[in-house]
């Protein structure tokens, strides 16, 4: 209101002091002076209301222009003069092209944030001071970051381990890309290769260093896999092998016409045949575990149910050697997950097996709930009352081929890879094997896994 009297004294102040001035001199009758002051100021008024409401206008389009909160042109309620008018259209018309402008960047950022999070590579934007500041999809999912995710756990791993940080380093002194090859320890090492690229000038976010991330674990564990089965097999190979041909050598030779040699030498090369046969079985069984073991397992699995399965199997092996199967099993469900049943089954499996062999009367199966830390899980035990093992074999017992009475073992026909393969389902399911023993009281093999 202030505003609106102040204009209108401004138009008309002039005229109307004029008039008054004209009226005392005795120029100007009073009546027809009076008129022309009241005339005057009304038409003054006017036109600073229309003045100003228009200024006020252009003054919140503008507002909002400089605020891109849109939209920026509406409809004029009240009658335009003539010159502000062509402003309020030039206005318009700046304030739609920058409407237009506004919504073609919001869409272009959009579809850039899209390509970004389909990327299949885990993808880091770090600022200068090597803070995360973004991680797409695919990075999220591989450390199991929240989307506004701080840089935790492998995460921070991975930004504090020297050769990152040295081509970090590298990227924002030298232009150009950076690469490095890295190994993030952790419960199963991942091999990574990253390549480090800084952005000149920075992203709006401040954004300096661009991180795209290649998970080689998968690629590495096949390859190494290859390399180990061909070294593996033809080394453990060379000696049954080398025993056949040299009895086939003798049966022709020397043992040709003595039927009593040739069947004892036939039996040995049925039985060395039998070992050939079991170590290329799990060579290959070795290797295909070895292949899925950085692939965490999907699904659950009827803890109780495969043992009891598992036991059922071993019950006629267990009474040909005279050894007492015991089970000792709750009654609840127990539920290992995620998990897969087989790789589960084949643990048990290969540890009674074992337990079987070693064991003088009697083997114990046990399972139950158990915590690891804080997670929840389930856990089984064999136990047997054999010979024991001695402690320094004991941190040894999960390499392959190790054997700790190599001679013995070797008359059995094992062949040593058993707990290897225990090693290698354990780690993909993230879970534990304890081995206890002492020498003449028996060993004890506990398992395990997380679960309900
Ligand atoms: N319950 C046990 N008591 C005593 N020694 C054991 C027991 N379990 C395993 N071992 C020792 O650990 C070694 C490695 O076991 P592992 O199961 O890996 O191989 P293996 O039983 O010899 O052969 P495979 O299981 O491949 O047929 C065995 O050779 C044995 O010396
Ligand atoms: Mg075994």
């Amino acid at each position: 209101m202030g505003g609106l009297l102040a204009t209108a004294a401004l138009i008309g102040g002039a005229p109307t002091l004029t008039l008054l001035a004209l009226a005392a001199m005795g120029e100007l009758r009073a009546g027809p002076a009076a008129l022309a002051i009241l005339l005057c100021l009304a038409s003054a008024l006017g036109l600073a209301w229309f003045w100003l409401s228009a200024v006020s206008r252009l003054a919140a389009v503008l507002h909002r222009a400089a605020d891109e909160e849109g939209p920026f042109s509406a409809p004029l309620p009240i009658p335009r003069l003539p010159a502000i008018g062509r402003v309020e259209e030039g206005l318009g018309r700046l304030a739609r092209s920058l409407e237009a402008r506004a919504a073609l960047v919001t869409r272009l950022r959009a579809s850039d944030e899209a390509i970004v999070e389909a990327l299949p590579d885990p993808l880091l934007i770090l600022g200068a001071d090597r803070r995360l500041l973004r991680a797409n999809a695919a990075a999220r999912r591989v450390f199991g970051l929240q989307r506004e995710g701080a840089a935790r756990g492998d995460m921070g791993a991975l930004l504090r381990h020297p050769l990152m940080a040295a081509a970090l380093d590298r990227a924002l002194v030298d232009d150009g890309p950076q690469s490095t090859e890295l190994a993030l320890p952790g419960s199963l090492t991942r091999e990574l290769s990253a390549q480090v690229l800084a952005l000149n000038p920075p992203l709006a976010d401040g954004g300096k260093l661009l991180v795209v991330l290649t998970d080689r674990t998968a690629a590495r564990a096949v390859e190494r896999m290859r390399v180990d089965f061909v070294a593996n097999a033809s080394h453990e190979l060379r000696t049954p092998l080398a025993s056949i041909i040299g009895f086939i050598e003798t049966l022709r030779g020397p043992a040709k016409d003595d039927p009593v040699a040739q069947d004892r030498f036939l039996g040995i090369m049925a039985e060395q045949s039998e070992r050939m046969r079991r170590l290329i079985d799990d060579l290959l069984g070795l290797s295909r575990v070895e292949i899925t073991e950085h692939q965490a397992p999907e699904g659950k699995a009827d803890l109780l149910a495969l043992l009891q399965a598992e036991a059922a199997a071993l019950e006629p092996l267990f009474a040909g050697r005279g050894v007492h199967l015991t089970l000792a099993l709750p009654e609840g469900p127990l539920t290992a997950a995620p998990a897969n049943a087989d790789q589960l089954a084949q643990v048990a499996r290969n540890l009674l097996d074992n337990a079987l062999r070693h064991a003088t009367r009697e083997v114990r199966l046990e399972a139950g709930h158990g915590r690891q830390g804080a997670r929840e899980g389930v856990t089984f035990t064999v136990r047997d009352d054999g010979p024991g093992i001695a402690r320094e074999h004991i941190p040894r017992l999960t390499e392959r081929f190790y054997r700790v009475d190599k001679a013995r073992a070797r008359g059995v026909g094992n062949t040593g890879l058993g707990l290897a393969i225990v090693k290698h389902i354990l780690a993909r399911h993230r879970g534990q094997l304890t081995i206890e023993s002492e020498m003449g009281l028996g060993s004890t093999f506990k398992v395990w896994v997380p679960g309900e």
